[in-house]
């Protein structure tokens, strides 16, 4: 029970490493708000953990809209009265080479995996302040850290996340806010499965582990950084891809 009686909010909560994250942060007594636009996965995925014994909520939210956001931090504030956690997750690829890439999906990712974490970050912050704890962990990837081949839009968010997450370690630091990000490597989720087999074989090879990760070697990250066992570490981010980035 390592998060227990925390109130936790995780975006992306309805697939992939959000889902696992949710489940992994409420078997640890975590209350954990799920979040994401996707209204219908996440209302059956939140009755499962429900049905494991978990404490969870289902929110539907486009993190990329900041009234939805600030809706739903009231909502869960005014739920559990506080809010420890805040794991930004939710994140999309419009994978395209820089010649072929459209300006169109070039600002839908820069939406969602740049803007949606500022707004997500902004409005659940006062609240940390106010209790003068809170941890933040915010996603990046391989991608952000060494770039990667079709990835223009992706990549730039995802070091966006690495330079946002020290800035903000900074500030909060003296308010005893954690800000910290988790750079997953490729992980077996819908969003790698998208990717051309011949691409993803290609990856595989150039991993030390010979093999994708599993979403919970990333949820056990997330937790561990949402833990008091990290509580001295902050603006860091944490490498989980199975040795690519060294
Ligand atoms: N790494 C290395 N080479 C790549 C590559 C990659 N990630 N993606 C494409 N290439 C190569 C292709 O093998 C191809 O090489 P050849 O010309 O020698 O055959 C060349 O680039 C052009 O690729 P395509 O013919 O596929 O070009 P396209 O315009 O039809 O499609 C694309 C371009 C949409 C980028 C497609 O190649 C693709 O989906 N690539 C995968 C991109 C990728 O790695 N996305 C990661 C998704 S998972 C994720 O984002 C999670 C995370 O954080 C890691
Ligand atoms: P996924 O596609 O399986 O799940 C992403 C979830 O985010 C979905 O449930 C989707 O509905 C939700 N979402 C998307 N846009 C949203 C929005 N605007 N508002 C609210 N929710 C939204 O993806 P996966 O693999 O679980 O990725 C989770 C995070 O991890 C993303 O930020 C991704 O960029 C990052 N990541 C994933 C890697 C991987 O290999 N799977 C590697 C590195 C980083």
């Amino acid at each position: 029970m390592r998060l227990k009686d925390k109130v936790a909010i995780i975006t992306g909560a309805a697939n992939g490493l959000g889902f696992e994250a949710s489940r992994i942060f409420a078997q640890e007594g975590a209350k954990v708000a799920m979040v994401d636009y996707d209204a219908k996965t996440g209302e059956e995925r939140a009755a499962q953990l429900k049905e494991e014994g978990g404490d969870v909520a289902f929110f539907q939210v486009n993190v990329a809209d900041r009234d939805s956001v600030d809706a739903m931090v009231e909502e869960v504030v005014k739920r559990y009265s506080k809010i420890d956690i805040l794991i930004n997750n939710a994140g999309i690829t419009r994978d395209g080479m820089l010649t072929k890439l459209s300006v169109e999906n070039f600002q839908a990712v820069i939406n969602v995996n740049l803007t949606g974490v500022f707004h997500c970050t902004q409005a659940v912050v006062p609240h940390m302040i106010a209790q003068g704890k809170g941890k933040i962990i915010s996603t990046s990837s391989v991608s952000g850290v060494y770039g990667n081949v079709g990835q223009t839009n992706y990549a730039a968010t995802k070091a966006g996340v690495v330079g946002m997450t020290k800035t903000w370690a900074k500030e909060l630091g003296r308010k005893g806010i954690n800000v910290n990000a988790v750079a997953p490597g490729f992980i077996e989720t819908d969003m790698v499965k998208a990717m051309p087999d011949k691409i993803i074989d290609q990856m595989k090879s150039t991993i030390p582990l010979q093999r994708l990760g599993q979403p919970s070697d990333i949820g056990y990250a997330y937790l561990y950084l949402a833990s008091d066992e990290s509580n001295y570490i902050n603006g860091t981010t944490l490498h989980v891809d199975g040795g690519i980035m060294m």
